[in-house]
């Protein structure tokens, strides 16, 4: 075999990673690189699907041959750097960070890991100052820099999560989405189930990821359409067939076109992205019928003092969350002519070490 062999094997297996067949990916990766070794971008992408499948200490050893072949690698010294930290070796993490960025000075990415590293070790001074150097490489904001600025307090939060930093975090999140330890679709499904007064309903998913949720409550559907901004997410859920309409854009744009449109809005772990929900529980209240139901999850906040603040876990605040007290909610939906039908403490995930996250499940009644 020669380097043609090599490169076909090469864009084979990231087409299966693409598809989400890693074992696939990682054998053909491993076969082009058995064709042609000294192909820096192979190992490269061999470490990203090793550390996909969980395998870190390999994605490790991957990258640092991909580094051998090519030591001012960036991407690769940034990729062995988040190895290093979710191996838990902290100091090795900080050292490849600092030499992605050596290799590409005023990089947002590793700004953005080595603001994170240092938040997570206590130096809220040297992580804000990564943090906005972040944000001056990446004026959208596609890392999330501002929210966590404001968790450090040393800047105001977002109105809501960037639609950059949703189209980054779930462009990379749809592949594995399904296969996550996450209850809140399914809640919101039950919620529908218990609170629907008609077995047939006009339903409108909002921010309907990959589609779990339609896939419950397609049985109780006249129509069910759903909308969301990543492209990526949409895709899983087109895949589905269990809509009748899927759109791509903003969820408030989206509503703001259909008045009394659907006799249900339902919002599995979307208005987590919203800071202030006013404008988006108005929006609602346009969109549905008489009586119609606007059911969904948030966090809540810690000890339910704040009206909202971004989330306090920092692992939710990395991803973009907000979280939210009942009290506020009770307050905004009065304000928006909804009745609450049911405000619960709910578990609604579990983390990646497998503890339990808490939740709020909202059911909320149109007039
Ligand atoms: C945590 S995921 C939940 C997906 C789905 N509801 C489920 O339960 O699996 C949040 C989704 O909301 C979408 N989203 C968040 N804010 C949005 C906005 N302002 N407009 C449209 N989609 C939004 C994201 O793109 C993402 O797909």
């Amino acid at each position: 075999m020669g380097t043609q062999d090599a490169i076909t094997l090469h864009a084979m297996g990231a087409e299966a990673y693409r598809a989400g067949r890693l074992a696939e990916a990682a054998a053909l990766i491993e076969q082009a690189i058995a064709a042609d070794g000294r192909m820096p971008d192979f190992h490269y992408n061999l470490g990203i699907v090793l550390k996909a499948q969980g395998k870190l200490r390999d994605a490790a050893a991957s990258y640092q041959r991909a580094i051998a072949l090519k030591p001012d690698y960036g991407d690769a010294h940034n990729n062995l750097g988040s190895v290093w930290k979710a191996l838990g070796q902290t100091d090795k993490a900080r050292a490849s960070f600092e030499e992605a960025l050596r290799c590409r000075p005023g990089h947002a990415g590793s700004h953005y890991n080595l603001g994170i590293i240092c938040a997570g070790s206590g130096d809220a001074q040297r992580a804000a100052s990564h943090f906005r150097h972040c944000l001056d490489a990446d004026p959208d904001d596609s890392h999330g820099a501002r929210i966590l600025l404001a968790q450090l307090g040393v800047g105001p939060a977002p109105l809501q999560t960037p639609p950059a930093h949703l189209l980054k975090l779930y462009g990379a999140r749809a592949q594995f989405w399904d296969t996550e330890i996450y209850f809140g679709a399914r809640l919101v499904a039950d919620a529908l189930q218990a609170h629907a007064a008609r077995d047939v309903l006009d339903i409108l998913d909002i921010g309907c990821g990959t589609g779990l949720l339609g896939a419950i409550v397609r049985p109780l559907a006249a129509r069910l359409d759903g909308v969301d901004l990543s492209p990526a997410m949409l895709e899983k859920a087109i895949a589905k067939g269990v809509y009748d309409g899927l759109y791509q854009g903003e969820l408030a744009g989206f509503l703001s076109g259909r008045p009394r449109g659907y006799d249900a809005i339902l919002g599995a772990a979307t208005l987590i992205h919203f800071g202030d929900l006013t404008p988006i529980f108005q929006a609602a209240a346009a969109g549905l019928r008489d009586r119609g139901l606007f059911i969904f999850t948030l966090f809540p906040t810690v000890a339910g003092t704040d009206d909202f603040a971004v989330a306090a876990n920092p692992g939710l605040a990395q991803s973009g969350c907000f979280a939210h007290s009942p009290g506020y909610v009770r307050r905004v939906a009065a304000a928006s002519g909804f009745a609450v039908e049911a405000l619960e403490d709910v578990i609604h995930e579990h983390d990646p070490d497998g503890n339990p996250v808490p939740g709020l499940l909202n059911v909320l009644r149109a007039p």
